[in-house]
């Protein structure tokens, strides 16, 4: 399945705990003055900035163009490329990279691990988050229940993310020269901004699945998908998702 068309500004308003949740990670990163840091999956530039603001110079990279556009007008002080994480090249290697909630976006895991080493210094850092196996299980399954209730088919497969296992991620790095310092399976539950928190998720994130369906069925599609998750994510008035991730820390041989 292709990766979606982003709204910018829906990820920027409705969904900013993406980079809220970041800052614990910025600490594990421990950006230094001076540093060159490339931010991997950078979306509207929030975190870029933080980490520009402990003195490192940083690039932030994403393949969507209205992120992009969205952290120049942010930021306009910092340096932001558009381009894909599985073939990214940068001249003057980094000391760091830092990567929250946007390795899942990139399935080509190998190449994308393969730029990752290849535009660190030697002893140079990643320190990264993002979904683990079995991260969103609960949503994947209330939409692939609804889908099939309409007739539509939904296969697992087709889903555009990248969940490894830690084991899975640690092999990969290992296999491009990286040595696993620290790494950690989580649950996350995240709570979901208001009522219509679910259905703004899925437009914002599953859109693609809906793409050849009409916007009246569409609607009632999404309205089955709460009315079968909200037992299980509708808890204390608000809505969770099932987040689950894997957080690690490697160093480039
Ligand atoms: C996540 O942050 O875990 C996520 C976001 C969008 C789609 C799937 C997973």
């Amino acid at each position: 399945m292709e990766q979606p068309a982003w709204n910018a500004h829906l990820y920027d308003t409705k969904h900013h705990y993406v980079s809220e949740y970041g800052d614990s990670l910025l600490e594990l990163l421990a950006p230094q003055p001076g540093e060159r840091i490339l931010d991997l999956g950078c979306g509207t530039g929030h975190l870029a900035y933080k980490i520009a603001q402990r003195g490192a110079r940083v690039v932030g990279l994403d393949n969507s163009p209205d992120m992009i556009r969205l952290a120049q007008e942010n930021y306009p002080a910092l340096e932001f490329v558009q381009g894909e994480g599985a073939a990214f090249h940068f001249d003057e290697p980094f000391d760091a990279i830092f990567s929250n909630a946007a390795l899942h976006w990139m399935p080509q895991a190998d190449e994308v691990v393969r730029c990752m080493a290849r535009a660190l210094k030697p002893g140079g850092r990643l320190v990264a988050e993002f979904g683990s196996r079995g991260n969103v299980a609960a949503i994947i399954g209330g939409m692939q229940k609804a889908l099939q209730a309409y007739g539509y088919y939904f296969l697992e497969q087709q889903t555009p993310w990248y969940f490894p296992t830690i084991g899975e991620y640690a092999a990969l790095l290992e296999r491009y020269g990286f040595r696993v310092v620290y790494a950690t399976d989580f649950d996350r539950p995240t709570p979901l901004e208001g009522e219509d928190g679910l259905r703004n998720w899925i437009v914002m994130f599953g859109g693609a699945f809906f793409r050849l369906i009409a916007a009246d069925q569409t609607e009632q599609i999404i309205a089955d998908i709460e009315t079968r998750l909200r037992p299980t994510l509708y808890r204390d008035g608000r809505w969770l998702a099932d987040y689950r991730r894997l957080r690690l820390a490697a160093v480039r041989g």
